[in-house]
Protein backbone atom coordinates (compact mmCIF):
# COMPACT_ATOMS: atom_id res chain seq x y z
CA UNK A 1 0.00 0.00 0.00
CA UNK A 2 1.41 3.51 -0.70
CA UNK A 3 0.47 6.63 0.15
CA UNK A 4 -0.68 9.10 -2.41
CA UNK A 5 1.62 12.55 -2.92
CA UNK A 6 -0.72 14.46 -4.14
CA UNK A 7 -3.81 16.43 -2.88
CA UNK A 8 -6.79 15.83 -4.66
CA UNK A 9 -10.14 16.77 -4.49
CA UNK A 10 -13.04 13.96 -4.03
CA UNK A 11 -9.74 12.00 -3.43
CA UNK A 12 -10.81 8.24 -2.37
CA UNK A 13 -9.07 7.61 1.05
CA UNK A 14 -11.71 7.99 3.23
CA UNK A 15 -13.84 5.72 1.27
CA UNK A 16 -11.73 2.33 0.47
CA UNK A 17 -12.69 0.59 3.75
CA UNK A 18 -16.21 0.84 2.12
CA UNK A 19 -14.69 -0.05 -1.36
CA UNK A 20 -12.22 -2.43 -0.98
CA UNK A 21 -14.84 -5.68 0.21
CA UNK A 22 -16.73 -4.63 -3.04
CA UNK A 23 -13.77 -5.50 -5.02
CA UNK A 24 -13.55 -9.29 -6.96
CA UNK A 25 -10.43 -11.54 -4.81
CA UNK A 26 -9.01 -12.06 -8.47
CA UNK A 27 -8.96 -9.80 -11.86
CA UNK A 28 -6.92 -9.39 -14.97
CA UNK A 29 -5.96 -5.47 -15.32
CA UNK A 30 -6.94 -2.82 -13.39
CA UNK A 31 -8.17 0.53 -15.15
CA UNK A 32 -8.86 3.67 -13.60
CA UNK A 33 -10.21 6.15 -16.17
CA UNK A 34 -10.60 9.32 -13.43
CA UNK A 35 -7.36 8.53 -11.46
CA UNK A 36 -6.71 11.63 -10.04
CA UNK A 37 -4.88 11.66 -6.82
CA UNK A 38 -5.06 7.90 -7.08
CA UNK A 39 -5.90 6.39 -3.72
CA UNK A 40 -7.54 3.38 -5.17
CA UNK A 41 -4.87 2.80 -6.95
CA UNK A 42 -2.01 3.53 -4.58
CA UNK A 43 -4.08 1.06 -2.40
CA UNK A 44 -4.68 -1.70 -4.29
CA UNK A 45 -1.31 -1.65 -6.65
CA UNK A 46 -2.20 -4.36 -8.90
CA UNK A 47 0.12 -6.05 -11.26
CA UNK A 48 -0.72 -4.39 -14.32
CA UNK A 49 -3.14 -1.52 -14.48
CA UNK A 50 -4.41 1.36 -17.10
CA UNK A 51 -4.65 4.97 -15.66
CA UNK A 52 -5.88 8.08 -17.07
CA UNK A 53 -7.53 10.91 -16.70
CA UNK A 54 -8.73 13.94 -18.98
CA UNK A 55 -5.91 16.51 -16.66
CA UNK A 56 -2.91 16.30 -19.16
CA UNK A 57 -0.53 18.11 -16.29
CA UNK A 58 -1.41 15.35 -13.47
CA UNK A 59 -0.67 12.17 -16.07
CA UNK A 60 2.50 14.19 -17.53
CA UNK A 61 3.33 14.01 -13.03
CA UNK A 62 2.44 10.62 -13.15
CA UNK A 63 5.08 9.62 -15.80
CA UNK A 64 7.82 11.79 -14.71
CA UNK A 65 7.57 10.34 -11.28
CA UNK A 66 7.53 7.04 -12.93
CA UNK A 67 10.53 7.40 -15.55
CA UNK A 68 12.55 10.48 -14.77
CA UNK A 69 12.67 10.67 -10.25
CA UNK A 70 15.75 11.71 -10.00
CA UNK A 71 15.51 14.66 -12.27
CA UNK A 72 11.92 14.95 -10.77
CA UNK A 73 13.46 15.65 -7.28
CA UNK A 74 16.32 17.59 -8.05
CA UNK A 75 13.67 20.01 -10.01
CA UNK A 76 11.90 20.15 -7.19
CA UNK A 77 14.82 21.77 -5.31
CA UNK A 78 14.34 24.94 -7.18
CA UNK A 79 10.76 25.72 -5.65
CA UNK A 80 10.43 28.41 -2.81
CA UNK A 81 7.35 28.56 -0.48
CA UNK A 82 6.94 32.19 -0.88
CA UNK A 83 4.08 33.97 -2.37
CA UNK A 84 6.08 35.97 -5.17
CA UNK A 85 7.39 32.32 -6.06
CA UNK A 86 4.62 30.99 -6.28
CA UNK A 87 2.91 33.73 -8.34
CA UNK A 88 5.37 33.36 -10.59
CA UNK A 89 5.62 29.53 -11.53
CA UNK A 90 1.09 29.73 -11.08
CA UNK A 91 1.52 32.35 -14.09
CA UNK A 92 4.23 30.10 -16.30
CA UNK A 93 2.66 28.15 -19.37
CA UNK A 94 3.17 24.19 -19.05
CA UNK A 95 3.96 24.18 -22.72
CA UNK A 96 7.01 26.32 -22.15
CA UNK A 97 7.94 23.95 -20.02
CA UNK A 98 9.88 20.52 -20.41
CA UNK A 99 8.06 17.38 -18.74
CA UNK A 100 10.52 17.59 -15.91
CA UNK A 101 9.60 20.95 -14.95
CA UNK A 102 6.08 20.90 -16.11
CA UNK A 103 5.60 17.90 -13.37
CA UNK A 104 7.75 19.79 -10.56
CA UNK A 105 5.81 22.48 -11.11
CA UNK A 106 2.73 20.73 -10.60
CA UNK A 107 3.78 19.02 -7.08
CA UNK A 108 4.90 22.07 -6.00
CA UNK A 109 1.74 23.97 -6.95
CA UNK A 110 -0.31 20.95 -5.56
CA UNK A 111 1.41 21.52 -2.14
CA UNK A 112 1.53 24.80 -2.08
CA UNK A 113 -2.13 26.34 -3.41
CA UNK A 114 -5.20 26.19 -1.25
CA UNK A 115 -6.51 22.92 -0.34
CA UNK A 116 -3.61 20.79 -3.59
CA UNK A 117 -6.77 22.39 -5.50
CA UNK A 118 -6.75 22.14 -9.60
CA UNK A 119 -8.94 24.86 -10.67
CA UNK A 120 -7.82 26.82 -14.31
CA UNK A 121 -9.84 29.79 -15.77
CA UNK A 122 -11.54 29.57 -19.20
CA UNK A 123 -8.29 30.13 -20.69
CA UNK A 124 -6.86 26.86 -18.72
CA UNK A 125 -4.76 28.76 -16.33
CA UNK A 126 -4.66 27.76 -13.09
CA UNK A 127 -6.03 30.30 -10.49
CA UNK A 128 -6.06 28.59 -7.62
CA UNK A 129 -4.81 30.71 -4.59
CA UNK A 130 -1.45 30.45 -2.60
CA UNK A 131 -2.34 29.15 0.52
CA UNK A 132 0.54 30.35 2.49
CA UNK A 133 1.22 26.42 4.58
CA UNK A 134 3.49 27.16 6.76
CA UNK A 135 5.84 24.38 6.89
CA UNK A 136 5.28 22.30 3.23
CA UNK A 137 7.29 20.09 2.22
CA UNK A 138 8.22 20.87 -1.23
CA UNK A 139 10.41 17.75 -1.98
CA UNK A 140 8.41 14.75 -0.76
CA UNK A 141 11.08 12.00 -1.96
CA UNK A 142 9.99 9.26 0.28
CA UNK A 143 6.48 9.36 -1.07
CA UNK A 144 7.48 10.32 -4.96
CA UNK A 145 10.20 7.19 -4.62
CA UNK A 146 6.89 4.95 -3.35
CA UNK A 147 4.67 5.83 -6.07
CA UNK A 148 7.55 5.50 -8.54
CA UNK A 149 7.78 2.02 -7.71
CA UNK A 150 4.44 1.45 -7.73
CA UNK A 151 3.53 2.98 -11.22
CA UNK A 152 6.57 1.10 -12.61
CA UNK A 153 4.53 -1.27 -14.63
CA UNK A 154 1.42 1.13 -15.33
CA UNK A 155 0.09 2.39 -18.68
CA UNK A 156 -0.71 5.71 -18.39
CA UNK A 157 -2.67 8.08 -20.76
CA UNK A 158 -4.58 11.27 -20.91
CA UNK A 159 -7.82 11.65 -21.92
CA UNK A 160 -11.36 11.20 -21.96
CA UNK A 161 -12.92 8.10 -19.63
CA UNK A 162 -14.38 6.89 -22.95
CA UNK A 163 -11.25 5.83 -24.83
CA UNK A 164 -9.25 4.60 -21.88
CA UNK A 165 -11.46 1.91 -21.75
CA UNK A 166 -11.36 0.91 -24.78
CA UNK A 167 -9.49 -2.46 -24.48
CA UNK A 168 -10.78 -3.53 -21.06
CA UNK A 169 -11.70 -7.19 -21.71
CA UNK A 170 -13.51 -10.21 -19.50
CA UNK A 171 -12.01 -10.68 -16.11
CA UNK A 172 -10.62 -7.07 -16.04
CA UNK A 173 -11.89 -4.65 -12.84
CA UNK A 174 -12.66 -1.01 -13.59
CA UNK A 175 -13.27 1.24 -11.35
CA UNK A 176 -15.03 4.63 -12.13
CA UNK A 177 -14.77 7.79 -10.00
CA UNK A 178 -16.20 10.48 -11.94
CA UNK A 179 -17.32 13.74 -10.68
CA UNK A 180 -20.09 13.35 -8.54
CA UNK A 181 -23.20 14.81 -9.33
CA UNK A 182 -24.04 17.99 -7.27
CA UNK A 183 -26.33 17.03 -4.67
CA UNK A 184 -28.36 20.41 -5.06
CA UNK A 185 -28.23 19.16 -8.73
CA UNK A 186 -26.32 21.00 -11.53
CA UNK A 187 -26.78 24.77 -11.73
CA UNK A 188 -25.83 27.07 -14.93
CA UNK A 189 -23.15 29.09 -13.69
CA UNK A 190 -21.20 25.61 -14.37
CA UNK A 191 -21.52 25.63 -17.53
CA UNK A 192 -18.00 27.53 -18.65
CA UNK A 193 -15.84 24.71 -16.62
CA UNK A 194 -13.54 23.13 -19.03
CA UNK A 195 -13.47 19.74 -16.36
CA UNK A 196 -16.94 19.95 -16.43
CA UNK A 197 -19.09 16.66 -16.08
CA UNK A 198 -22.75 17.05 -17.16
CA UNK A 199 -25.93 14.94 -17.33
CA UNK A 200 -25.26 13.95 -20.63
CA UNK A 201 -21.45 12.63 -19.55
CA UNK A 202 -23.31 10.91 -16.31
CA UNK A 203 -25.47 9.37 -18.79
CA UNK A 204 -22.93 8.25 -21.32
CA UNK A 205 -21.09 6.95 -18.67
CA UNK A 206 -23.62 5.06 -17.13
CA UNK A 207 -23.93 3.36 -21.16
CA UNK A 208 -20.06 2.34 -20.78
CA UNK A 209 -20.91 0.49 -17.33
CA UNK A 210 -23.30 -1.63 -19.10
CA UNK A 211 -21.22 -2.26 -22.39
CA UNK A 212 -18.48 -3.41 -19.84
CA UNK A 213 -20.81 -5.28 -18.01
CA UNK A 214 -21.35 -7.25 -21.22
CA UNK A 215 -17.52 -7.61 -22.32
CA UNK A 216 -17.28 -9.43 -19.20
CA UNK A 217 -15.63 -6.92 -16.98
CA UNK A 218 -15.85 -6.34 -13.02
CA UNK A 219 -17.11 -2.93 -12.85
CA UNK A 220 -17.13 -0.64 -9.90
CA UNK A 221 -18.37 2.96 -9.59
CA UNK A 222 -18.75 5.45 -6.74
CA UNK A 223 -20.69 8.71 -6.74
CA UNK A 224 -22.88 10.82 -4.66
CA UNK A 225 -26.16 9.61 -3.37
CA UNK A 226 -29.11 11.31 -4.94
CA UNK A 227 -32.56 10.03 -6.83
CA UNK A 228 -30.88 10.58 -10.12
CA UNK A 229 -28.07 8.54 -9.48
CA UNK A 230 -30.29 5.94 -8.14
CA UNK A 231 -32.21 6.15 -10.70
CA UNK A 232 -29.23 5.92 -13.48
CA UNK A 233 -27.86 3.06 -12.02
CA UNK A 234 -31.04 1.15 -11.33
CA UNK A 235 -30.47 -2.13 -12.98
CA UNK A 236 -27.81 -2.70 -10.68
CA UNK A 237 -26.64 -3.29 -7.20
CA UNK A 238 -26.21 -0.17 -5.33
CA UNK A 239 -24.44 -0.17 -1.57
CA UNK A 240 -25.23 3.05 0.75
CA UNK A 241 -22.36 3.94 2.10
CA UNK A 242 -21.53 6.78 4.94
CA UNK A 243 -18.04 8.58 4.98
CA UNK A 244 -16.57 11.19 6.98
CA UNK A 245 -15.08 13.67 4.14
CA UNK A 246 -14.67 16.80 2.43
CA UNK A 247 -17.16 17.03 -0.09
CA UNK A 248 -16.63 20.28 -1.51
CA UNK A 249 -13.71 23.00 -2.04
CA UNK A 250 -14.71 25.60 0.95
CA UNK A 251 -14.47 22.67 3.25
CA UNK A 252 -18.60 23.48 3.96
CA UNK A 253 -19.19 20.05 3.13
CA UNK A 254 -17.09 18.38 6.06
CA UNK A 255 -18.86 15.82 7.87
CA UNK A 256 -20.51 12.61 7.79
CA UNK A 257 -21.45 12.29 3.83
CA UNK A 258 -23.50 9.25 1.93
CA UNK A 259 -22.32 8.10 -1.22
CA UNK A 260 -23.17 5.35 -3.35
CA UNK A 261 -20.91 2.61 -4.67
CA UNK A 262 -22.22 0.72 -7.62
CA UNK A 263 -20.79 -2.81 -8.64
CA UNK A 264 -22.30 -4.85 -11.60
CA UNK A 265 -22.02 -8.28 -9.32
C1 LIG B 1 -13.48 12.58 -8.23
S1 LIG B 1 -11.96 12.90 -9.10
C2 LIG B 1 -11.12 11.36 -8.89
C3 LIG B 1 -10.47 11.26 -7.54
C4 LIG B 1 -9.60 10.02 -7.35
N1 LIG B 1 -10.37 8.81 -7.27
C5 LIG B 1 -8.75 10.16 -6.10
O1 LIG B 1 -8.80 9.31 -5.19
O2 LIG B 1 -8.00 11.15 -6.01
C6 LIG B 1 -12.46 12.95 -10.77
C7 LIG B 1 -11.34 13.05 -11.81
O3 LIG B 1 -11.93 12.96 -13.11
C8 LIG B 1 -11.20 13.74 -14.03
N2 LIG B 1 -12.10 13.99 -15.17
C9 LIG B 1 -13.07 14.92 -15.33
N3 LIG B 1 -13.72 14.75 -16.51
C10 LIG B 1 -13.14 13.68 -17.12
C11 LIG B 1 -13.37 12.99 -18.35
N4 LIG B 1 -14.33 13.36 -19.20
N5 LIG B 1 -12.59 11.91 -18.65
C12 LIG B 1 -11.62 11.52 -17.81
N6 LIG B 1 -11.34 12.14 -16.63
C13 LIG B 1 -12.10 13.19 -16.28
C14 LIG B 1 -10.77 14.96 -13.23
O4 LIG B 1 -9.60 15.53 -13.78
C15 LIG B 1 -10.54 14.34 -11.82
O5 LIG B 1 -9.17 14.03 -11.61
Amino acid sequence: MTTPFLKWAGGKRALLPALTPLLPREYGDYYEPFVGGGAVFFALEPQRAYLSDVNEELINCYAMVRDRLDDVLSALTSHRNTEQHFLHVRAQHAADLDDVARAARFVFLNRTCFNGLYRVNRRGEFNTPYAGYRNPTLVPDELLRAASAALKTVTLSAGVYVDACASAGAGDLVYFDPPYVPMGGFADFRRYHRDQFREDDHEELARLFKDLDARGCHVRLSNSHTPWVLELYADWTIHVVTTRRVINSNGAGRGPVREVIVTNE
